[in-house]
């Protein structure tokens, strides 16, 4: 499930004063409407006061230390649950959906930080007075992908940065065009003009936006050297709900293991999104390398099909069996 925090957040780090939020934009409530609808919100004891009652078409998931105090909602376009936890929280918004939102406050985002897989913010150019902040976002753990500038505030995305064992795998962006161009035209592939590598670079952070996962580039970590791009994706041309696994190296960075490393780090971020799914690698069946890494990571093969350059091989598995 994707887990998304989504907040409005002042230049330094203020959201609230324990009962109210200092900014309050039309624009911006609208949009955390818009986004939010539909899906289960998860909020504090005290944020669920200060909004005091249930926000019609979503789930709202109360969390307290004596969830029974709660008042419920018999509204039925308000369906509402009180919890003894995040965890628990988090447990029934799975069991709902296969987004939720965690929409605060202060003891909430921090309680629930550890299993965020993205971060909504709008973050407001101006500071505030108040006691409560938004955890700080380390900019060695998150990536700043999207930015949508209006006047007061900007709309911002954010996505984790992973590490595997020798790699930082960093969610591709508009910064890394001349680095994606370059992974992309390596010696042995024919050249592409720089135009279709910036339509190739914004598809993928659509990927991001859209599915909360997409490629990364692959540094290495100890050089923080560009070495490759890769990971998962939802594929446009695979049956609906499936991810699709796709790696590229430049040739020096080749046959050191690197793919087998990018590809579980995709499994692993599989696992948490979207574990019932499944995930494929379509293969040449003369690329042995290829072939070993999807047999590494546990993948099968199970089909076949061709392009215009020959026969391929469709390499498959439930991602929670991986
Ligand atoms: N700017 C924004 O986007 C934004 C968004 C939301 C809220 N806010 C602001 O944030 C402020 C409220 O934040 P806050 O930090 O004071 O409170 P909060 O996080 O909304 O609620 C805290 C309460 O939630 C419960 N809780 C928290 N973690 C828990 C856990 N792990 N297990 C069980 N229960 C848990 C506890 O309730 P019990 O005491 O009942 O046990 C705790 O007292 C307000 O000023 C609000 O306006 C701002």
């Amino acid at each position: 499930m994707r887990v998304i925090a989504i907040a409005v957040v002042s230049e330094n780090g203020v959201i609230g004063d324990g009962k109210d939020q200092p900014f309050k934009f039309g624009e911006d409530w609208a949009r955390f409407k818009a986004t939010t609808m539909g899906h289960p919100i998860i909020v504090g004891r005290h944020t669920h006061e200060a909004i005091g009652g249930y926000l019609p078409g979503r789930t709202t998931i109360v969390v307290s230390r004596d969830p029974e105090q709660i008042e419920l909602s018999d509204d039925p376009d308000a369906p509402s649950f009180a919890v003894g936890s995040v965890e628990l929280a988090l447990e029934l918004a799975e069991s709902l959906d296969d987004v939720c939102f965690v929409c605060g406050g202060g003891q909430v985002y921090e309680n629930a930080w550890e299993y965020l897989t993205e971060l909504d913010i709008t973050q407001v150019h101006e500071t505030a007075e108040g006691s409560v902040h938004f955890p700080e976002i380390d900019p060695e753990d998150w990536l700043l992908l999207h930015r949508e500038p209006r006047g007061q505030f900007d709309f911002t995305r954010l996505f984790p940065i992973t590490r595997t064992e020798r790699l930082t795998l960093v969610p591709v962006g508009p910064d890394d065009l001349d680095d994606w161009a370059r992974l992309y035209s390596a010696s042995d592939l024919p050249e592409v003009p720089i135009e279709r590598h910036r339509v190739g670079l914004e598809a993928n952070v659509e990927h991001w936006l859209n599915d909360g996962l997409g490629y990364w580039l692959a540094k290495e970590s100890l050089h923080d050297r560009p070495v490759g791009v890769g990971g998962v994706r939802r594929s446009k041309e695979n049956p609906d709900g499936t991810w699709s696994l796709y790696y590229r190296f430049e040739p020096d960075s080749r046959n050191q293991g690197y793919a087998v490393e990018i590809a579980k780090a995709g499994i692993a971020a599989l696992k948490v999104l979207d574990p019932d799914s499944e995930l494929r690698a379509v293969l040449r069946p003369d690329n042995a390398a290829a072939c070993a890494v999807a047999e590494k990571v546990g993948l099968l093969p199970t089909g076949e099909t061709s392009d215009e350059r020959g026969p391929l091989q469709v390499w498959t598995a439930v991602v929670a069996t991986l």
